[in-house]
């Protein structure tokens, strides 16, 4: 069995608007309700659990019932930070569920045919991620602004959703976390943490996590194109 969670209960500050952007319309339908139906299309994934922010969950209800094509779904309650929204959802997941991939509800682009590569390479790997190569020279600075370092670049690549792990370690990896106190940015930084190599797996740079307003009109001309 293979169980995606859907991390969907954040503010998104970022985004500067009144609504969570995952609820913000692109070409007339919820950022959310794009990404289920783009989960649901992968012909390996059994089940969704999203995590909706507490006051949320009976509206992602509404935007998902009946909707056609959508694999079966439940919501949980999010919690203050994206990694205890996902601890939450675990909790939903039954022992039977072997393989659990996280996916950013913020990224509707994602290709049925990536999540499928991702089971596979959970599988062949046990932790796995989806990634593209760093296009832009990165710094480490100090607090002041002033360059202390210029890492590789060819070392360095940008972690995406969606990351896909056995369900024992991605457990594992939370219980650990949870004990320790640690708050990781991503799923496989827990698992790291374990020990466990994560494996990377070339994704897409169309495959765009919505953050700031650019990305609305970024997303959305991608959209149109692949409508074309
Ligand atoms: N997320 C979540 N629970 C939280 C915070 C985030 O489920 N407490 C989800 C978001 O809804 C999003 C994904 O995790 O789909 C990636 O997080 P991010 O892009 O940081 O979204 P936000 O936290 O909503 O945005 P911001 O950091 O700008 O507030
Ligand atoms: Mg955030």
């Amino acid at each position: 069995m293979v169980t995606v969670i859907l991390p969907a209960a954040g503010q998104g500050k970022r985004m500067n608007q009144v609504t969570n952007k995952v609820l913000l319309p692109l070409l007339g339908r919820p950022v959310l309700v794009h990404t289920v139906l783009a989960v649901s299309a992968c012909p390996e994934v059994d089940n969704i659990v999203i995590a909706a922010a507490p006051q949320e969950v009976g509206l992602v209800h509404c935007l998902l019932a009946g909707l056609e094509g959508v694999k079966p779904w439940q919501v949980v309650a999010g919690g203050t930070e994206r990694q205890y929204s996902i601890a939450n959802a675990l909790t939903v997941i039954p022992q039977t569920v072997g393989i659990i991939l996280v996916h950013d509800a913020a990224r509707p682009l994602i290709r049925p045919d990536m999540i499928s590569r991702m089971i596979a390479a959970a599988r062949e790997f046990s932790a796995a991620g989806l990634a593209v190569p760093l296009k832009d020279t990165i710094k480490r600075v100090d607090s002041n602004g002033f360059v202390v370092e210029t890492p590789p670049r060819s070392t360095m690549w940008i972690m995406q959703t969606p990351q896909a792990f056995t369900a024992d370690i991605l457990r594992a990896a939370y219980r650990q976390a949870t004990q320790d106190g640690f708050l990781g940015t991503d799923d496989a930084s827990l698992v790291e943490r374990l020990g466990v190599r994560v494996k990377l797996i070339e994704g897409c740079y169309s495959n765009v996590k919505l953050t700031t307003q650019e990305d609305i009109v970024t997303v959305e001309a991608l959209m149109r194109k692949d409508c074309e």
